[in-house]
């Protein structure tokens, strides 16, 4: 039976938006992926230790399902922990020597849960411009008094800081930013938010794992892990190729956090498998910590190759490198170029990135080998021919 067409102001809407995405080359569409090796080589994910398919990172995630089910049943505060969670939570505190870790069941949440929690109306929030959006909507939802910096910008930090009519204040930074790759200056901004009376909250969702002694993360390089005014988010979804957040900081944080948090009370506890999952993934880096400096490496390779087949790339702190194009038809084309060429590579546009900053990202992972690079080669230069 055919239904009839309803028509209200909310789906003539939905149509219209969509008519406009079409017109600028914004549309979006899901494209599953196989399952196995699908003939692609991928710098598209955000695998860049290569875990998220080592046979001992899987069977870690199948034990912890086998023996706490399959969902975690409920809420961290009803029936979602397990002891599972409880000794990863204290795993990823010591390797980031903070005092305490708070699993969320995704970066996203560990983010929304960590700065609204911590701020409110009574509170100055100083955002870098490039910040990511899951921090962006957090700053929103907590309905805090919000200064936009420029992106990497410590005197602008400074300036907002001191101008402040709020008795309390927050800085909130990406320590690797997704798009550009680029680090934040974090010693700097701590010692200004040390000065002023703020604390800093870090998302290291792409530095963990990959930057700092061993892999424990850009604060750690900056000296500044284990401060009880710094407050770091991480993902459980690229290093340590499984699934979930968390939020690493002091006890008295953390606490403050199980009490308040609203995307950690009434959400259900992450799985036990992802739990397993990462936590094996974190004794593998503990293991093996040359894995680290190898995402670094394969990403400084990737970027030499990028700028001698014409590219304008980005240097990468960690293992993210970016290639401006432009125009998102443009990217949308380099990218599809590639892809035929046998490389995912990952294009970033509008509402992703600014007008005109569309671009490739190309993420790098510590198991890429010479045949790996060698065809990025090949297909980043067809890709810069077709462009220019
Ligand atoms: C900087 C940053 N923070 C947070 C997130 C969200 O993490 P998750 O995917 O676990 O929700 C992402 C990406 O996914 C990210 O790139």
């Amino acid at each position: 039976m055919t239904q009839a067409q309803v028509s209200s102001p909310v789906l003539r809407w939905i149509s219209k938006v969509e008519q406009e995405r079409v017109a600028a080359g914004l549309r979006r569409g899901l494209r599953p992926r196989l399952a196995g090796f699908d003939g692609l080589l991928d710098l598209a994910s955000n695998d860049y230790l290569g875990l998220a398919r080592d046979a001992r990172v899987i069977r870690a995630g199948n034990e912890a399902a086998e023996h706490w089910g399959a969902g975690s049943t409920g809420s961290r505060l009803v029936s979602g922990s397990t002891a599972l969670h409880e000794s990863f939570e204290i795993d990823l505190a010591q390797f980031v020597s903070a005092e305490r870790g708070l699993v969320f069941s995704s970066g996203y949440l560990a983010n929304l849960g960590a700065i609204t929690s911590l701020a409110d109306k009574d509170t100055l929030v100083v955002s870098d411009a490039l910040n990511h959006a899951s921090l962006i909507d957090a700053i929103r939802l907590s309905g805090a008094d919000v200064m936009v910096t420029p992106h990497c910008d410590p005197a602008a930090v400074e300036g907002a800081l001191a101008e402040r009519t709020r008795s309390k204040a927050m800085v909130v930074t990406d320590a690797v930013f997704s798009v550009d790759g680029d680090l934040a200056p974090l010693a700097e901004l701590h010692s200004i938010c040390r000065r002023a009376g703020a604390v800093l909250v870090v998302d290291e969702a792409h530095s963990v794992g990959v930057l700092g002694n061993e892999g424990r993360g850009a604060c750690e390089q900056a000296g500044i892990a284990g401060e009880s005014d710094v407050v770091v988010t991480v993902t459980l979804s690229k290093s340590l190729g499984a699934q979930g957040g968390a939020v690493i900081a002091s006890d008295a944080v953390v606490s403050h956090l199980v009490d308040s948090a609203r995307s950690f009370i009434f959400d259900t506890g992450l799985a036990p498998a992802s739990v397993g999952s990462a936590q094996q993934a974190l004794a593998i880096l503990r293991r093996e910590p040359q894995l680290a400096g190898q995402a670094r490496g394969r990403a400084q390779d990737l970027r030499a190759i990028a700028l001698a087949a014409g590219w304008k790339a980005t240097d990468p702190a960690g293992a993210v490198v970016s290639l401006l194009v432009g125009e998102p038809a443009a990217a949308v084309a380099a990218a599809k170029l590639c892809e035929s060429e046998g490389v995912r590579v990952g294009c970033f546009r509008p509402p992703s990135v600014p007008d005109q900053w569309s671009r490739l990202r190309l993420t790098a992972r510590a198991t890429l080998g010479l045949t790996d690079l060698d065809r990025a080669q090949q297909a980043l230069i067809k890709a810069a021919e077709q462009l220019s």
